[in-house]
């Protein structure tokens, strides 16, 4: 039997594995936590983590997918922050979209003018549940995840956050086939982008639960219906409502809160959203983001 076969037989993601799910589970609500509090581990120099760091950052990845740093120098505007602690992670490979920098890190801020004046994220607006890059194409999701934060908004800005395994697993427990629709490979398609007359990006169809080749849970995911074509069947628009509802409900599995200056957000790219926010033009609203092909190595 190959490996991956192997692997396959006992992954608590695959609905017929129930002994596995059932296992997986118990380990997994062994002490979850439960406030934004048990999620940050304070940092002393973000170049160099010490073993201590290191070890408190990798088990909250493992524990949560999810984890916040906390350096104790604050307000530096330097992309080496992020770049490094990725690769002490072991994640260097960036996409480098359209609205990334020349580096492959993306400056998120207010812009007014030109390209990146047309998407929300550079505006003061909010930003509803999603995974990054979901209008990726299959063979180029993004795994992992590192937000920066060098200035916050005057007013506003903090992020919601749900661990994508809980999410699974609470609509697994409600009716695993919700699960089923979800992981069907025609599940949600991202409809095209047309810029000016110009195809940006074609229609891109696949499942919203989808394991990787390691057999980890990933998942393909936005809220703004807009952005989603729904597979057209009672079962799927079901799931997609029901989804819909439990991100939204008031879970104490969802995290909130904003990230400061210094603090930025690790995580294998959970469901995230952005609460509206207001500016001071004269220390504007600054976070880099970099979004990863790789997975961090657990
Ligand atoms: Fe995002």
């Amino acid at each position: 039997m190959p490996q991956s076969s192997i692997v396959m037989s006992d992954n608590p993601f695959i609905l017929d594995n129930e002994s596995a799910y059932q296992q997986w589970k118990k380990h997994k609500l062994e002490n979850y936590p439960r406030s934004l509090a048990d999620l940050i581990v304070k940092v002393k120099d973000p170049l160099q983590l010490s073993t201590d760091e290191l070890a408190a950052i990798t088990a909250l990845l493992h524990k949560t997918n999810m984890v916040i740093y906390d350096l104790e120098q604050q307000d530096v505007a330097d992309k080496a922050i992020p770049e490094q602690l990725g690769r002490q992670l072991g994640i260097s490979s960036l996409d480098k979209n359209e609205c990334a920098d020349e580096d492959g890190f993306t400056s998120i801020q207010v812009v007014e003018e030109g390209l990146h004046a047309i998407y929300i994220p550079y505006s003061e607006k909010g930003i509803n549940w999603h995974v990054d890059g979901y209008y990726n194409r299959l063979s180029e999701q993004i795994y992992s995840m590192i937000l920066h934060c060098v200035r916050p908004a005057a007013k506003g800005g903090e992020n919601q956050l749900w661990d994508n395994e809980i999410v699974y697993l609470l609509l697994r427990d409600e009716n695993p086939d919700y699960i089923q629709a979800l992981m069907a490979p025609d599940a949600m398609t991202i409809p095209e982008n047309i810029l000016d007359g110009k195809l940006v990006r074609p229609d891109r169809s696949g499942p919203v639960f989808m394991l990787t080749e390691e057999g980890r849970l990933h998942m393909r995911y936005t809220a703004r219906a807009r952005n989603v074509i729904w597979k057209d069947d009672a079962l799927t628009q079901k799931a997609q409502q029901v989804l819909r509802e439990l991100l939204n409900s008031n879970s104490d599995y969802k995290f909130e809160g904003r990230l400061e200056a210094g603090q930025g957000l690790i995580c294998n790219n959970v469901l995230h959203t952005r609460l509206a926010f207001q500016d001071d033009k004269n220390r504007p609203r600054l976070l880099y983001r970099g979004r990863y092909f790789d997975k961090i190595c657990l």
